[in-house]
């Protein structure tokens, strides 16, 4: 298995039932876990790959019977929630649904903490507990707060995987949303074969509502690690977090790719292979969004309409979803014969249940 040490590749899972997996695959000792893409050496990214076309060609088998994978939720979800959910039932095993509030108690997640809070519980003991229980756990704890310096943190995702002792994956975090980033390079994938030197426009655009940072940080870090050439198209104001555009930059120049920031949405979606339309939040006013809101009031221009996706002939058009319809990307572009927005959506369960393979 690759980076297991069992000499058992993750392609050859697909072949075989988990009875036939080898001793050593089933005791085998190295945390696995999916906080963020870099817990994943280049090798296994390419495996789950490989793997998730096998599963999309052949489709599904038993492997993962009897695994139980509870999922907490911190704030909605429809794509990952029913995703996960499928993928695991389609994988033989099954899913429990958690919700932070009403299912769960409030969790304390500092350490050596004197708990006089309102939290009656530990996010160590909440780990353990449920690590008793159920064979891998997803979260999603990207509730915003008003300090990007703590936020950035990870906090709760960090603590349920320091102290779980099955995988830990992440279903969407502050700083990271690597789920959505294996399967939006999977798609790509899947049009054009090798990503190396493709362009990539990751484009803002127009939402009152502001959705978090993390499927632009996962989508530039993995793009950049497929060596693709990347626009990040953004008004001024809403750059990325710094350390991650630095890992993106290393990354790049590691691939023989580029990375540049263009603060035009035509200049920065020109020529491009894909157009990735996303909005997220500003760092500048994280605490203050009364003056994001501002900010926004001559920002209606960052809009994907049919038009400016015309300027790149035959560029993908590509949205995580959920948008915001014609305020965002208008209909005619999500409509349209290049959207990819239901394949990504639908891809995003094969390349879950590669990565539960994987993982379990
Ligand atoms: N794209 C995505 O993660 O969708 P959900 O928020 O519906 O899970």
């Amino acid at each position: 298995m690759a980076g297991g040490g069992t000499g058992l590749k993750i392609t050859d899972l697909i072949k075989c039932s988990s009875e036939d997996l080898p001793l050593e695959h089933a005791g085998r000792t190295r945390r696995r876990q999916l906080l963020y893409n870099s817990d994943l050496q280049d090798d296994e990214i390419k495996n789950i790959l490989e793997l998730t076309q096998r599963i999309k060609d052949r489709g599904p088998r038993d492997l993962l019977k009897g695994k139980t994978m509870g999922l907490i939720f911190q704030d909605p979800s429809l794509r990952t929630r029913v995703s996960f959910e499928v993928a695991m039932i389609q994988l033989g095993g099954s899913c429990i649904q958690l919700r932070t509030e009403g299912d769960l108690y409030a969790l304390e997640a500092s350490a050596e903490t004197v708990m006089d809070g309102s939290a009656p519980e530990h996010v160590k003991d909440s780990a353990r507990t449920l690590s008793g229980y159920l064979d891998a756990i997803g979260i999603r704890a990207s509730r915003k707060g008003n300090d990007w310096a703590s936020d950035r943190e990870d906090v709760l995702l960090n603590g349920y995987a320091e102290h779980a002792t099955v995988p830990v994956i992440n279903l969407q975090s502050h700083m990271a949303h690597p789920c959505q980033a294996l399967g939006d390079i999977f798609t790509m994938q899947s049009k054009v074969r090798s990503l190396a030197g493709r362009s990539l426009s990751l484009t803002w655009m127009q939402n009152p509502a502001s959705p978090g940072l993390g499927i632009p940080h996962s989508l530039v870090l993995l793009a950049a690690r497929m060596g693709m050439n990347i626009k990040l198209a953004h008004p001024q104001g809403f750059g990325l977090d710094e350390e991650v555009m630095q890992e993106a930059q290393e990354h790049a120049s590691r691939m023989g790719g580029k990375l540049e920031v263009i603060h035009d949405i035509e200049e920065g979606t020109q020529g491009a292979d894909f157009v990735y339309a996303r909005s997220w939040h500003s760092l500048r006013c994280y605490d203050d969004p009364d003056r994001e809101a501002l900010m926004k009031r001559s920002l209606d221009h960052w809009i994907v309409t049919q038009e400016l996706i015309s300027a790149s002939s035959s560029a993908w058009v590509m949205q995580p979803l959920p948008v915001r319809r014609n305020l965002s990307v208008t209909d005619e572009v999500l409509d349209g014969d290049r959207s990819l927005i239901y394949e990504q959506a639908k891809n995003r369960l094969h390349v879950q249940k590669a990565l539960l393979l994987h993982l379990l």
